[in-house]
């Protein structure tokens, strides 16, 4: 059980943060839920206001660009005040890109590693900083790590920097705070149809030994055992895609 502990969910609105913040209220973490587009304000209040009234729990929100120093300062801030402190981070912020290298612009490469570095960087700073002794901080990157493929150099550049940041981290604590990454497979999300044609899609299925996507239900329970359980585990990525891809030995 969460209870007594403080949770922070960034791109909570929706996805797999939103599916996090759910499990984690319902075993008592208060929430701090995080959106980004203006347009997500209403979906979120709803959420917010389910946690309260189903799970009993505290759920505030805070809107913001996370690529943003002040903002993020504030994100981690904004849930000190409300709870007095964070125990759990976890960070879903991210975009991805499917196009040849040789045909992508520096601004979609600027915008890559705006969204997915230096957020990353901002979090794992500031989670440093802020969260209490012996807290977890959980990084999503991608399955991706593990494939050599076409069409995603920026978005495994960029999520290959999250992954080194998240380990390297993990060995600077001054807290004992744990920092692991997790790389769902291709995850039946907008996220990833927006890069992927239905022939590729149908590829993705046949790779996994279940012959179906990764679904979030697939990996909320990870990151569920890797702040609790999992707790002497610390600069790890763990990859959760039913047999997609796996790193080297
Ligand atoms: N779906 C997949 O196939 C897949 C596979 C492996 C790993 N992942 C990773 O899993 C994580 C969650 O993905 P998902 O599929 O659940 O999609 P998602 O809900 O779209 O998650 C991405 C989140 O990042 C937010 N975001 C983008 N720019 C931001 C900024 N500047 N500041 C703050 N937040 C920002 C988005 O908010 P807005 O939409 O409002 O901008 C969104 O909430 C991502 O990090 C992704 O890379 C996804």
């Amino acid at each position: 059980m969460f209870n007594g502990k403080s949770t922070i969910i960034t791109g909570a609105n929706k996805n797999l943060g939103k599916q996090t913040a759910i499990a984690f209220a319902k075993e008592g973490s208060n929430i701090l839920l995080h959106y980004h587009s203006p347009s997500s304000a209403d979906e979120t209040e709803q959420l917010a206001k389910l946690l309260i009234n189903d799970y009993n729990v505290k759920a505030i929100i805070y809107s913001g660009d996370l690529s943003q120093e002040d903002a993020t300062i504030e994100l981690f801030e904004t849930a000190i005040k409300a709870f007095g402190k964070i125990d759990y981070a976890i960070n879903n912020v991210g975009m991805v890109l499917r196009k040849p290298l040789y045909s992508t612009s520096l601004d979609e490469y600027n915008k890559m590693f705006d969204i997915n570095v230096k957020t990353s960087f901002l979090f794992l700073k500031y989670a440093e900083l802020k969260l209490s002794e012996k807290g977890s901080v959980v990084m999503l990157t991608t399955s991706l790590l593990g494939a050599y493929t076409d069409g995603y150099s920026l978005y495994q550049g960029a999520k290959s920097a999250v992954y080194w940041m998240c380990k390297t981290a993990s060995k600077e604590t001054q807290k004992k705070i744990t920092y692991n990454c997790i790389s769902p497979g291709p995850m039946d999300t907008p996220f990833l149809y927006g890069q992927e044609n239905e022939h590729r899609i149908e590829f993705f299925k046949t790779q996994a030994v279940e012959q179906r996507l990764t679904a979030v239900e697939d990996i909320v329970p990870i990151i569920k055992f890797i702040v609790k359980d999992g707790k002497w585990m610390t600069g790890q990525n763990l990859y959760a895609n039913n047999g997609f891809t796996a790193p080297s030995a």
